[in-house]
């Protein structure tokens, strides 16, 4: 299997009331690893795109908590883009993706939950560097 096709939509519950809604997440039960850190992005000014690296440990939950945007994924064969806009679904991506988040909504906030420490080697920010590691050229 492809990097790109282990890379998949978890839904998470939901519970309505007529108060709002409230969704929440347990490590062993709805992600696929065991979180090691949570991050957020937001405040995204119009036309600002995030990400463009790849890791290659790093396993990751993205999910819009607020508003919406697309997630660009590529594993050096194939691309698919994936328009995220719902609080109570979060895309899984896997080891050595690439991944390019664009087109934020204003106010949107992009919950990411990690199975790793921050660590600034697990990443290839080079496109071309991550393409020469997943074809097997170095
Ligand atoms: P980066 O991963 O490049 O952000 P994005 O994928 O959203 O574009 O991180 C941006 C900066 O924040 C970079 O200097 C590293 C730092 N950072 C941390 O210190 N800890 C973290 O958990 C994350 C995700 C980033």
């Amino acid at each position: 299997m492809g990097a790109l096709e282990r890379c998949r939509m978890i839904d998470l519950p939901r519970i309505a009331d007529p108060r709002g809604h409230l969704t929440f997440i347990e490590g062993a039960r709805h992600v696929p690893f065991d979180i090691a850190r949570v991050y957020y992005v937001y405040g995204t000014p119009e036309g600002a795109e995030r990400g463009g690296h790849a890791h290659r440990r790093l396993e990751q939950l993205v999910i819009a908590l607020t508003g919406s945007f697309d997630v660009l994924l590529d594993d050096g064969t194939q691309r698919r883009t994936i328009a995220l806009d719902r609080a109570d679904r979060g895309l899984y991506i896997g080891t050595m993706v690439w991944r390019e988040l664009a087109r934020f909504t204003a106010g949107a906030v992009c919950l990411v939950l990690a199975s790793l420490p921050y660590d600034e080697a697990d990443y290839y920010r080079d496109y071309q560097e991550f393409l020469r590691a997943v074809r097997g050229d170095r």
